[in-house]
């Protein structure tokens, strides 16, 4: 460990004062020094590389704000849709509070979708880095729950009704389904006691989870480096002081890189809360305005945008248990990504045209899937929406074969970057 009077990087830099006396006590400077200054990135990262650092903000964002919401929501049927109105109308910048936390459910999903959609095409979730996707995918899963019980609280009647609907689709699982969801909502109905527990895992249970696998994730990240787009591993070229040639020490470049991408993503967002926080329904929909009614339906029962891909599969099939299996198989199947693909390179840049073609038409039918989930569920959206989901799962399911029979480019030696 170094000392406080010896600085291992620049022995001639003697720490002095409180720097000197904070630095005994907290190893601060070698931390800095070891992860950050000494931890070399690859140095063609591209825009696609800023989305970890922005899932990370949005995770503060939503813990901050959060927090100042805790101190005026009043869980409870009886209290809970006024406590969010007195928030919005009473309470001092309650509104900005609030829509911060709403507008940032859904820039989460944006980021996180964006962050995946970078790990399909440069191949980041392929070996030595599954476990860093794994823990991923949980994040993922993690998101959802606290996505799904945070919107039930404002008890509104979407709240209500889509619990009713999610909350109902444990009760397929064979055997146990029915005790399950009783379980799960602690009474014979969505009631109360639901509202109540979800308020605990919300706040509590499921952030702390979250903030735990994302220091898995990033310690995970930081074993084995990150991949590039070329997908090829720098650590394959190294100078004579152990360094990645093609490496770049990851601060102070890529934290004042990551800052630009903080600044752009910041006017995005404000953008939003500021000019059109309902973000024409997609972001807090119609419905939840009106307190929770277990006597009125709303017209169309639909989750939020960023779920509406899943719950078009669970509806695109007439049996709910098979739609509800359909579903879940289309978040697993995401877990066996690294042992799918078969092919010899990593990156879409060197893989061939039919891993690009499925790539695109996962992509086209994740959007449409997205739509359809939104629609009523009859006539063409119905039939479009199966035909989507298969295009969905095919890429998947065709992916050992796909990727063993394509003719690949040549991998480069080094990373391919333009100053
Ligand atoms: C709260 C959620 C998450 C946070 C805060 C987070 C954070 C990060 C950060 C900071 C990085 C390094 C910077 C970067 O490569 O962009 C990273 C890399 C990565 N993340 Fe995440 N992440 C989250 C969710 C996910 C999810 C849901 C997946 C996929 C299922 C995922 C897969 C990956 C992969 C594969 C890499 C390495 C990418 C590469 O090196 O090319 N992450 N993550």
């Amino acid at each position: 460990m170094t000392m406080a009077n010896e600085n291992k990087d620049n022995p001639t830099i003697e720490k002095k004062g409180f720097n000197a006396w904070l630095n005994k006590r907290l190893p601060i400077d070698e931390f800095v020094n070891s992860q950050l200054i000494g931890y070399f990135a690859p140095k063609n990262f591209n825009f696609w590389y800023f989305f970890g650092a922005l899932a990370l903000l949005v995770f503060v964002i939503q813990i901050l704000s959060g927090i100042f919401l805790t101190m005026n929501y009043k869980p409870g049927e009886l209290t809970a849709f006024d406590s969010v109105e007195y928030i919005m109308r009473e309470i001092e910048w309650g509104w900005l509070i609030r829509y911060m936390h709403s507008t940032g459910a859904s820039f989460f999903f944006i980021v996180i979708y964006m962050h995946m959609f970078r790990a399909l095409m440069y191949g980041s979730y392929r070996g030595p880095r599954e476990l860093l996707w794994i823990i991923g995918m949980l994040l993922y899963l993690g998101l959802m729950a606290e996505a799904f019980m945070g919107y039930v609280l404002p008890w509104g009647n979407m709240s209500y009704w889509g619990a009713q609907v999610i909350v109902n689709l444990f009760g397929t699982i064979p055997v146990i389904g029915g005790g399950l969801v009783e379980w799960i909502r602690g009474d014979y109905g969505i009631a109360d006691a639901t509202l109540n527990r979800f308020f605990a895992l919300h706040v509590i249970a499921v952030p702390f989870a979250l903030a735990f696998l994302i220091l898995l994730h990033i310690v995970a990240l930081r074993q084995t480096g990150s991949n590039n787009p070329d997908g090829i591993e720098i650590k394959a070229n190294l100078n004579n002081r152990g360094n990645p040639l093609d490496g770049i020490p990851f601060h102070p470049y890529y934290t004042v890189k990551d800052l630009f991408g903080v600044g752009i993503f910041l006017l995005f967002f404000c953008g939003v809360i500021f000019f059109v926080p309902t973000f024409g329904g997609l972001f807090l929909e119609k419905p939840n305005f009106e307190p929770a009614n277990p006597l009125s339906t709303p017209e169309h029962i639909a989750p939020v945008w960023y779920f509406t891909p899943f719950y078009a599969m669970l509806r695109a099939v007439p049996d709910q248990q098979m739609g509800a299996l359909l579903m879940t198989l289309a978040i697993v199947a995401f877990f066996f990504l690294p042992w799918l693909d078969r092919s010899p390179v990593k990156s879409m840049r060197y893989k061939g045209w039919i891993s690009r073609t499925f790539l695109g038409f996962f992509v086209v039918s994740f959007i449409a899937l997205g739509y359809f989930g939104m629609m009523p569920a009859d006539g063409l959206y119905v039939i479009l929406a199966r035909i989507f989901t298969t295009l969905y799962f095919a890429y998947f399911i065709l992916m050992p074969w796909y990727t063993r029979v394509e003719k690949t480019k040549p991998l480069p030696e080094r990373v391919s970057y333009d100053a």
